[in-house]
């Protein structure tokens, strides 16, 4: 039989009909061979049979220069800026622009989203990850994996499974919790995007969970992601995470729990290995084939067996991906305070501005630059750029803030580290304050002392002085945040980052990003920093003693004041809210509340405003935290304009993880409703009774 009529090659078939063919051809070398990589970022090719190797890329921001053989690729904004756009549209049109550079780059999977939650704002991943609350990273993941996947057919990888939540010691820590933080926090989002988006991809983490290995944990793998949730794609792990195991794992605990393909090189999964395994009876067949299965299947979904012709064809570096990049980062930024209006700037009002600070010209697209998300664009505007191109023929520019009409300075973080990722994985090596990048956690939660005196010193010369902020997690603000009057937070905004800025300042956009994230006064006002045993963790075990109350959940139950709160952003316009109504049907299995609550634009300016609504327990047989974020609506509004905004809520969105049935269980009782502006800003609430 000629190669072409093979049936796994015919592309009228149904998938696993050739899956099922393709997996009968195979030696048992050859299966062995593609249970792990190769060249850093795909697997093996099978000659013999046509397979051609399956290419991966990194990763959140855009494709990664040192996965796509050192082509530069649009550099979009970090997670962080994406989650704080709540924007499920942006999200979505993210996910078809990097499927798309993938797709143009010849590559079939990219490893993001990371949709690990935010626990400690030290972490050093905060920037490419979304969210502390789960709600929030879901929906923008979901939107985001289907338009990676359906549009062009790449598949996403959603990372890493899971509580990849600090970078000290990540190779060897473990984090210790209890069932029901697990599931209701940390799993939460990967359940629902699973279960909502299809995506043909996980990578587990590097990190342990109470002690074991997710790779090597068939109850966190195999039995909930793939019977419990229907998880039809295949399971990669963390580059080198086998071989820094410790202690070490074994082939059969790897296959068993559900691993498909080890990254990037076969240590553990070595054909001796395999081998050895097999022939003393640790692997079956069946186990190698309920893997290898899985990756097979995704193999033919991206179209790897396909003619070349009939797949999307992608695109990258177009105006449009860059303009994307731009939007995302104009709806992303957070205004934190403003003042006497003293934002936006008029630019026919301005004769001289000061332009300081670190960040101020600083570009941020270079090798391995914050880590495995680096991607080096085409060109990058820097904050200094964009002002240049926008004063041009109007203002000049002073070095001296008291000769000014206004002062900007460019503060935040950085991903220095002598150009190279910091491995403070044995959390041995010192970190440079002001570092927040993979590899490492940040040295503290305040800027650099240098930031903090330049900006105290720059006030008293020019009052006027406004400060932008581009890091990538919660900075403190002790010291100087009274004595400025407006703080822009603009994340690492990317290649288009100075024109988004610039936009933003001068009031062509109106900022409506609000915070993914809690921003503490102190760190020790986080609950991941009570102690040391709750982080960076003490013998290797970091204990989660907060339980469920991460980020404003702990905020609101001990009732400590944020710096600024959770879904927290200012407008240059005003919103009201009026009329919640709620409308039921059914008892607990079966009930959907309708939510309406009318929201005006005020103001003078047209603008977008984000609608929460939280959900309270009032009467409940667990502890359950004051508030839970449920659902949100972006809605634009012109001056005056109206809106109702509609939100249905089902039994699942009640629910609780309830330990005693490790199942999630919507108990009847009482609930509140409470709509708002951010999680500390709760403008009307209704009381609801779920029935038996
Ligand atoms: C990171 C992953 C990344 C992988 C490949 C690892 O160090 O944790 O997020 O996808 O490297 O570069």
């Amino acid at each position: 039989m000629s190669q072409e009529n093979l049936l796994f090659k015919n592309s009228d078939l149904d998938i696993e009909t050739r899956v099922d063919d393709l997996l009968n051809r195979l030696t048992i070398d050859e299966k062995f061979k593609l249970l792990a990589g190769t060249r850093f970022f795909q697997t093996h090719s099978v000659k013999r049979l046509g397979i051609k190797p399956f290419k991966m890329t990194d990763g959140p921001l855009g494709i990664s220069r040192h996965s796509s053989f050192f082509r530069r690729n649009t550099r979009f904004p970090g997670g962080i800026c994406m989650a704080a756009t709540w924007n499920r549209d942006l999200a979505s049109q993210f996910g078809v622009a990097v499927g798309e550079e993938a797709r143009a780059i010849g590559r079939h999977a990219l490893l993001a989203p990371g949709i690990n939650i935010d626990r400690s704002p030290l972490n050093g991943r905060t920037f490419e990850y979304f969210s502390e609350d789960p709600f929030l990273t879901k929906e923008i993941a979901i939107p985001y994996v289907k338009g990676i996947q359906n549009d062009q057919r790449i598949a996403a990888c959603i990372k890493h499974y899971v509580a990849n939540n600090q970078e000290t010691n990540r190779f060897t820590v473990s984090a210790e919790m209890s069932e029901r933080t697990l599931h209701e926090i940390y799993l939460r989002a990967f359940m629902d995007v699973i279960k909502e988006a299809d995506p043909w991809m996980i990578m587990t983490s590097y990190n342990k969970v109470n002690g074991q290995y997710l790779f090597t944990d068939q109850e966190l793998l195999k039995d909930l992601t793939w019977t419990k949730w229907n998880f039809s794609g295949f399971i990669v792990s963390d580059w080198w995470a086998f071989t820094r195991a410790d202690p070490p794992v074994l082939v059969e605990e790897c296959i068993r729990a559900g691993m498909s393909l080890e990254m990037p090189k076969p240590a553990i999964f070595n054909p001796d290995s395999l081998h050895k395994a097999y022939s003393e009876g640790k692997i079956t067949d069946r186990d190698l084939d309920a893997v290898l299965r899985r990756l097979l299947r995704v193999m033919f979904l991206v179209g790897l067996f396909d003619n070349k012709k009939t797949l999307p064809k992608g695109k990258r570096n177009t105006s449009d991906h860059q303009e994307l990049a731009r939007k995302i980062a104009e709806d992303g930024m957070v205004l934190l305070k403003n003042d006497n209006n003293i934002l936006p700037l008029d630019i026919n009002k301005i004769n001289k501005l000061a332009i300081l600070g670190p960040n101020r010209d600083k570009k941020f697209g270079k090798w391995l630059y914050g880590g495995s998300s680096a991607v080096k664009p085409p060109y990058e505007i820097t904050p200094l750029k964009g002002l240049k191109e926008k004063c041009k023929g109007k203002c000049k520019f002073v070095t001296e803030p008291k000769d000014a009409d206004f002062t900007i300075i460019f503060a935040g973080l950085n991903h220095d580290s002598e150009g190279k990722l910091v491995r403070s994985d044995e959390g041995t090596e010192e970190v440079p304050i002001g570092h927040d990048a993979e590899g490492t956690d940040r040295a503290q939660l305040e800027l650099p002392d240098e930031q903090v005196n330049l900006i105290n010193q720059t006030v008293q010369e020019n009052p006027k002085t406004i400060v932008v902020l581009l890091n990538g997690s919660p900075i403190a603000m002790n010291g100087w945040l009274e004595n400025v009057p407006a703080v822009l937070e603009t994340w690492y905004p990317g290649m288009e980052g100075g024109h988004a800025i610039v936009n933003v300042l001068f009031g062509d956009i109106n900022p409506s990003g609000k915070l993914p994230l809690t921003f503490p006064k102190r760190l020790s006002d986080s609950p991941a920093h009570k102690s040391t045993r709750t982080f960076p963790g003490e013998d290797l075990k970091v204990f989660y003693d907060e339980n469920i109350f991460v980020g404003y959940r702990y905020f609101d139950n001990e009732n400590i004041e944020p710096l600024f709160p959770f879904g927290f952003g200012l407008s240059y316009t005003e919103f009201s809210y009026e009329n919640l109504k709620l409308e039921k049907k059914g008892t607990s299995e079966t009930i959907t509340v309708t939510v309406q609550v009318d929201v005006k634009n005020t103001g003078s300016r047209t603008g977008a405003d984000v609608v929460q609504l939280y959900i309270q327990d009032v009467e409940s047989s667990v502890e359950r935290p004051p508030k839970e974020l449920r659902g949100f609506k972006k809605v634009m509004l012109s001056p005056q304009e109206k809106k109702t905004i509609t939100f249905t809520l089902v039994n699942n969105d009640f629910a609780f993880y309830d330990e005693t049935i490790h199942d999630w269980r919507t108990e009847p009782g009482e609930f509140n409703i409470l709509v708002g502006s951010s999680s500390r800003d709760i403008h009307l609430q209704e009381k609801m009774l779920i029935q038996d």
